[in-house]
């Protein structure tokens, strides 16, 4: 497959990036610096700024799906949406676009979702507030293929382990009462959705 990263330098882009390439698929990492990535087999560079929507919508031509890994926070949503659009319109096709979410939204218990609890940390509130409008903006979407997959509540560089579980809309919890989830195993369950769409026109969720 061609898959295009937005946002391919940073934490999470990187290991999709990774992945990806591990996997054969020929990817193009899009960040204002990506040309700063080390050159390997499969992986086109091209550095962009969100902010360019005619250059936004000419660099995702061509692909089979776009993944945004942008932090949300003073991040329009509808410059990569419509930027997605764009590209599908002019190809005749329905450009798919998977969005590397947040879990401020994820339901904590029924009815009230984590980031409206008055537990949730401060540090990570504006951010997680952004994705939750990321997330509205994209299910007010008649004809956009999206899906959004939201982290567990930790989501940190560790081990690529394939062993996870999937939910929807519940924030997922371990054994130990922990939720979380590596950014090599999101990595994962990022890249199945790429190579087979589960979760079409939804938010799904990923953790131990
Ligand atoms: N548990 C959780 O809910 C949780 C935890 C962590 C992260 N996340 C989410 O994961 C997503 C990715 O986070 P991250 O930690 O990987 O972010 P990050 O490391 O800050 O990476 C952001 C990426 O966006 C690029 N970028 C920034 N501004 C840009 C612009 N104007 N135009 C083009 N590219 C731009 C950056 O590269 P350049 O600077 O080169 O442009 C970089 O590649 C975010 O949505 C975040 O909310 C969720």
């Amino acid at each position: 497959m061609k898959i295009a990263i937005l946002g391919a330098t940073g934490n999470v882009g990187t290991r999709l990036t990774d992945e990806a390439l591990q996997r054969g698929h020929l990817v193009t990492a899009l960040a204002r610096s990506a040309e700063s990535l080390p050159a390997r087999a499969g992986l086109t560079t091209k550095n962009i700024d969100v902010n360019q929507p005619a250059a936004l919508a000419q660099a995702f031509a061509g692909h089979d799906v776009v993944i945004s890994s942008l932090k949300f926070l003073n991040n329009d949503p509808r410059r990569i949406i419509d930027a997605v659009k764009a590209t599908g319109q002019a190809a005749g096709n329905s450009t798919r676009l998977l969005v590397v979410g947040g879990a401020g939204s994820l339901f904590g218990t029924p009815g009230v979702q984590i980031v409206d609890t008055p537990d949730f940390p401060a540090a990570y509130k504006s951010e997680a507030l952004a994705g939750r409008e990321f997330l509205n903006t994209l299910k007010g979407e008649a004809e956009l293929d999206w899906t959004f997959l939201s982290p567990s509540a930790l989501l940190l560089p560790g081990e690529r382990t394939g062993k996870f579980r999937l939910g929807q809309d519940d924030l997922l919890i371990d054994a130990t009462g922990k939720s979380s989830i590596s950014i090599e195993d999101y990595a994962i369950a990022m890249i199945d959705e790429a190579e087979t769409p589960r979760h079409t026109r939804k938010r799904f969720t990923v953790g131990y």
